[in-house]
């Protein structure tokens, strides 16, 4: 009795000592493991209230995502190996030389979340390359269903503009992305990883006639919907026809990318697009992975500090589990990955679903 008893408070304490206690007291009475780490609960309270209206997963949070890509992928090692500059990675030069970078043709449209969010990052005196990683990480773990991913940190303000042409335009093919997405470090299944994000997205540029039109029927879900729908066959053009990087969707009110569509049906990354439409957790999971290797490129993520503790813990809910959407059947899908038969999915009662756009906040 008593050894048990030993045991398990022996085994208790090897538990306990093994979680680093928190070390420094921020504002507010919260706790973080390292005194560096309190500014970023200020840089939160405001982010929360001013930037994402009170912690929605609306227009800002699907920009300020979208925004953590377009810094962190200006990082090219084959550029070094040339002897030329490839680029700081997530470094903030996006935010630093805007001038430069937001004319860049795939950066169209980010000229807005940059200015937006520059006066914050000034405010709090923060790296740019730090804030935009935090408000990506932010903004995200406002989504249903979202993700909490790691944020380190202490990049520093010093750093040089991006090369053009290292950003992936919608219109690129297959080759050409997974090419430019292996030089910064990713393989094929990592790209279709990162594009989990496109989950919680609209387009205002592709189609310009209609801003706010998402990528799939639920943007501001963290869900498996995204990867339904874009296997599904296309069938028209939500806006005024085609555009240069977009293809037809399957719904009224919904854009396809070239680039989605492609990737979906590749023979390369077909298994990994198709395995998140019924494994919801598998898909937060890869996508924490994937963010933590894309917001520390051009990093060695030991320098930096682990101020996790102060993204938020997404609020815990049971999403409904992915459908075809309403006027929809297995035979309009085209799936395309050879190892496993696309899921016996059910179709959403009532008439055929049209989606409606983001609204701007
Ligand atoms: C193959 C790589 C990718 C391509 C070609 C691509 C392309 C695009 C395009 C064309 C848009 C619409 C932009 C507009 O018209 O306003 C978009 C939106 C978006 N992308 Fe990507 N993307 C890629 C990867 C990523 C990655 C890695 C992330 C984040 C980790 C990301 C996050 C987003 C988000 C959140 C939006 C929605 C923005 C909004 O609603 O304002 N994308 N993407």
């Amino acid at each position: 009795m008593f050894s048990k008893a030993f045991f398990a408070i022996a085994a208790l304490a090897v538990t306990v000592s093994a979680v680093p206690s928190p070390s420094a007291v921020c504002s507010g009475g919260r706790r973080a493991s390292s005194k560096a780490c309190c500014v970023w609960f200020d840089v939160l309270d405001d982010l929360q209230e001013n930037l994402f209206d009170g912690g929605e997963c609306g227009e800002e949070t699907h920009e300020s995502l979208r925004l953590t890509f377009h810094d962190a992928i200006g990082f090219s090692p084959k550029l070094f190996r040339e002897g030329k500059f490839g680029g700081g990675g997530a470094d903030g030069s996006i935010m630093h030389f805007a001038d430069i970078e937001t004319n860049f043709h795939a950066n169209g449209g980010v000229d807005d979340i940059v200015e937006t969010q520059r006066p914050f990052a000034l405010a709090h005196g923060v790296s740019f390359a730090d804030f935009i990683q935090f408000a990506g990480a932010v903004g995200v773990s406002n989504c249903a269903g979202g993700p909490r991913l790691q944020f380190l940190a202490g990049r520093s303000n010093v750093t040089k503009p991006s090369p053009d042409l290292l950003v992936p335009e919608p219109s690129d093919d297959n080759d050409k992305i997974f090419a430019r997405m292996s030089d910064a470090g990713f393989s094929p299944n990592e790209v279709v990883d990162l594009l989990i994000s496109h989950t919680v997205a609209a387009q205002d540029h592709v189609d310009a006639s209609i801003p706010g039109t998402p990528l799939d029927s639920t943007p501001g879900s963290f869900d498996s919907q995204f990867f339904v729908e874009t296997l599904l066959q296309g069938t028209l053009f939500p806006g005024n026809g085609s555009n240069v990087g977009e293809v037809m969707s399957p719904l009224g009110g919904e854009l396809r990318l070239f680039s989605d569509n492609n990737i979906a049906r590749d023979a390369r990354t077909a298994c990994e697009w198709q395995s998140f439409i019924t494994d919801h957790s598998l898909m937060v999971t890869k996508f924490e992975t994937v963010m933590a290797k894309l917001a520390t490129l051009g990093h060695n993520p030991r320098t930096l500090t682990d101020c996790s503790e102060v993204i938020p813990v997404p609020a815990a809910m049971k999403l409904p589990a992915a459908t075809l959407p309403a006027g929809k059947s297995l035979a309009d899908v085209e799936g395309a990955c050879a190892a496993t038969p696309f899921p016996a999915l059910s179709a959403a009662p009532g008439p055929a679903t049209t989606v409606a756009p983001v609204p701007p906040s």
